[in-house]
């Protein structure tokens, strides 16, 4: 089953309930929202104030994407503005360990980015205690990249991995995925995808989700 979440980063900002909405019906699994301090990287989007906002216009997972230094300290704000999973950069994490006991224990699932250049053995010591690995396939800031193909060896490796463990933990893709190549990226071993302009900006929401689903088969 493979599960896509449009990235509202390449929504309309000026309609985000409209856009949610729009989510919500066109058949897609997680809404994904990308938070950006100018700091972690260099570009600023939104904070617990809108996601507390849009969380009314669906009951779709909210998969929140922290790309923030000292997570953290944002924990219990993401948690009660109605975020569903909370993914850290393992980058942004002087104690990854306990940040991700901090999220569980907010009562979220939590899930654990690497940045395109940084290795896998950043999990080896925490893999058994997260529920997703969110591998970057672009340099996180800015949606519309393309996608470094050097990440899809990484994710065949991680994929490699996962299925040895008893227990389920999601591979999600981000950055640079379009209809050319999310079937690719599927086959590598990723189940959740990450999408914004490929499913935004060009087309309908629903046809654009539609066509993903055909090309992987889901
Ligand atoms: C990049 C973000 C992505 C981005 C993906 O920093 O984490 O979620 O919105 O956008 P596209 O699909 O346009 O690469
Ligand atoms: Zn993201």
């Amino acid at each position: 089953m493979i599960k896509l979440a449009p990235s509202i980063l390449a929504a309309d900002f000026s309609a985000l309930g409209s856009e949610i909405q729009a989510i919500d019906s066109s058949g897609a699994d997680l809404v994904h929202i990308d938070v950006m301090d100018g700091h972690f990287v260099p570009n600023l989007t939104l904070g617990p104030d809108i996601i507390r906002a849009i969380r009314p216009y669906t009951r779709l997972c909210f998969d929140v994407h922290l790309m923030i230094a000292e997570p953290q300290r944002y924990i219990s704000s993401f948690a009660a503005a109605g975020a569903d999973i909370l993914t850290v950069q393992a980058e942004a994490c002087t104690h990854l360990h306990r940040t991700v006991q901090e999220i569980k224990a907010a009562g979220l699932k939590a899930g654990v980015a690497l940045n395109p250049a940084t290795p896998l053995s950043v999990l080896d010591h925490i893999l058994e205690d997260i529920d997703l690995v969110l591998l970057m396939s672009v340099n996180p800031g800015f949606g519309g990249q393309s996608f470094i193909p050097a990440v899809m060896g990484k994710i065949k490796a991680l994929r490699r991995t996962l299925d040895t463990l008893d227990r389920r933990i999601d591979l999600e893709v981000d950055g640079g995925i379009k209809l050319s190549n999310v079937r690719e990226v599927v086959e590598a071993g990723a189940n959740v995808i990450v999408a914004g302009s490929a499913l935004f900006k060009t087309g309908g929401l629903r046809d654009n989700v539609e066509r993903f689903r055909s090309e992987t088969g889901s």
